[in-house]
């Protein structure tokens, strides 16, 4: 049982997880320190996110900023290492693939203090991604593995990890996506942009995959161009990208793609509601495009949460233009499709706290409770769970 745990958060892909998880540790009377490594730090990139998601003041703030991989990484490690040292924490949650991740879980286990993987066994196969070599050894250094869906525990298994170290606890970005809905509903942000509801796409890139390769980036701003002859794009643009396209003066027409800063997490995900189409590369948006049963097409060649095909509204597509005109067309045409995907039901920390606090075993099937999300209950953590499979 834990009591002092720790919770790390560094990257913008980190907010949403960490936000709920806080909330249901503070549920379950074991409320979590919070340390913000500092991997990401514009106002855009960070703290909007503690705002609209009611994330608690960071205990810490580790500032480590940008760099290479082995800079930054090798700074947080540092960082944390120092910070853990008077810390007296008897447990250190992680969340997700980001450098961050990887740093914090290795100087905690080497010190002694159990790590607890939020989004553990994720798999792309695909070792060029930093991530990918970011989720293989979080996984291995893992105590608690909290997985989002059934294929995460296949490939630990196939891992050769014990069965006793998993636990399938759904989709913690979906708990986020649920609490902020109702308010991210009432804004105004689609028509600020002078957009209409499904009348526009929305657009997000920054893998190095993508955007560090300047002649594939030029390819796709033309592909984007070409998409908004017949539906205007929105395109929040993330820090590396907008580097890249600037460095490389790389043109997008703007009267067909509306080019914006980073927005804040209830500002995004109205569009994200609201469009007929997404076009990315971010993990999270598969996975909220495919709750929000919006058509998403992703500009990769594989992807490590297979469920967002299989059972939600994404598709991969690649960088090939013709491939994505075609796929953006037929998806306008399909339209929305709501997924279903077992756990993602906006409760998977409560589960991960109990796993924590109690020491129960996650259960392994809870029908989506979808009539409590947005509710008051909900939102402060205290919408009751069945444990066993049909209990009510
Ligand atoms: C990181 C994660 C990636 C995640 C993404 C989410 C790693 C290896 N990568 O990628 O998995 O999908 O975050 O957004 O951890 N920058 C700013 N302001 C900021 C942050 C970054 O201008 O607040 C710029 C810097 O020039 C920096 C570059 O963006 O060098 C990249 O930032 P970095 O954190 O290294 O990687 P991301 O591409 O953001
Ligand atoms: N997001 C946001 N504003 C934006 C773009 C994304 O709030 O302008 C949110 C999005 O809703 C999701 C998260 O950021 O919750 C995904 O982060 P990102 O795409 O940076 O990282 P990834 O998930 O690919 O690691």
């Amino acid at each position: 049982m834990i009591r002092r745990p720790v919770v790390i958060a560094g990257a913008r892909p980190n907010f949403p997880k960490v936000a709920p998880l806080m909330r249901a540790l503070a549920g379950e009377g074991v409320p979590a320190r919070l340390v913000h490594t500092g991997q990401h730090y514009d106002a855009a990139m960070s703290a909007s996110f503690f705002e609209c998601l009611d994330i608690p003041e960071p205990a810490a703030n580790l500032g480590v900023g940008s760099g290479s991989h082995a800079t930054q990484t090798a700074a947080v490690m540092v960082a944390i290492e120092t910070w853990l040292e008077s810390a007296d924490a008897d447990a250190l949650l992680v969340v997700g693939d980001v450098n961050s991740t990887v740093a914090c879980a290795l100087v905690a286990a080497k010190a002694g203090i159990p790590v607890g993987h939020v989004e553990a066994g994720l798999r792309s196969f695909d070792r060029s991604m930093p991530e990918e070599i970011n989720r293989v050894m979080v996984d291995a250094l893992a105590t608690w593995l909290f997985t989002p869906s059934a294929d995460g525990d296949e490939n630990l298994r196939a891992e050769g990890v014990e069965p006793e170290r998993i636990h399938l606890v759904g989709n913690v970005m979906v708990d986020s996506l649920y609490y902020a809905l109702p308010e991210a509903r009432r804004r105004s942000t689609v028509a600020d942009l002078g957009l209409t509801r499904e009348g526009f796409g929305l657009v997000t890139l920054h893998r190095p995959a993508l955007v560090d390769h300047p002649d594939r980036l030029a390819d796709v701003a033309r592909t984007l161009s070409e998409i908004g002859k017949r539906l205007p794009l929105v395109f929040p643009v993330h820090p590396r990208t907008r580097q890249m396209l600037q460095r490389c003066d790389i043109p997008l027409d703007p009267r067909r793609v509306q080019i914006v800063e980073p927005l804040g997490y209830l500002d995004f995900l109205a569009l994200e509601e609201a469009a007929a189409l997404v076009l990315t590369d971010s993990g999270g948006v598969q996975e909220e495009t495919s709750v929000l049963g919006v058509p998403c097409l992703t500009l990769r060649d594989n992807t490590e949460r297979p469920v967002t095909v299989t059972r939600g509204t994404n598709r991969l597509v690649g960088f090939d233009r013709g491939t994505i005109v075609s796929a953006a067309h037929a998806a306008l045409a399909r339209g929305r499709r709501p997924a279903d995907i077992p756990l993602w039901d906006g409760q998977a920390c409560q589960r991960i706290a109990q796993v924590l606090t109690r020491g129960a075993p996650a259960p392994q099937f809870v029908p989506p409770a979808l009539a409590a999300h947005g509710s008051e209950e909900f939102r402060a953590g205290r919408a009751r769970i069945p444990s066993r499979p049909g209990e009510e």
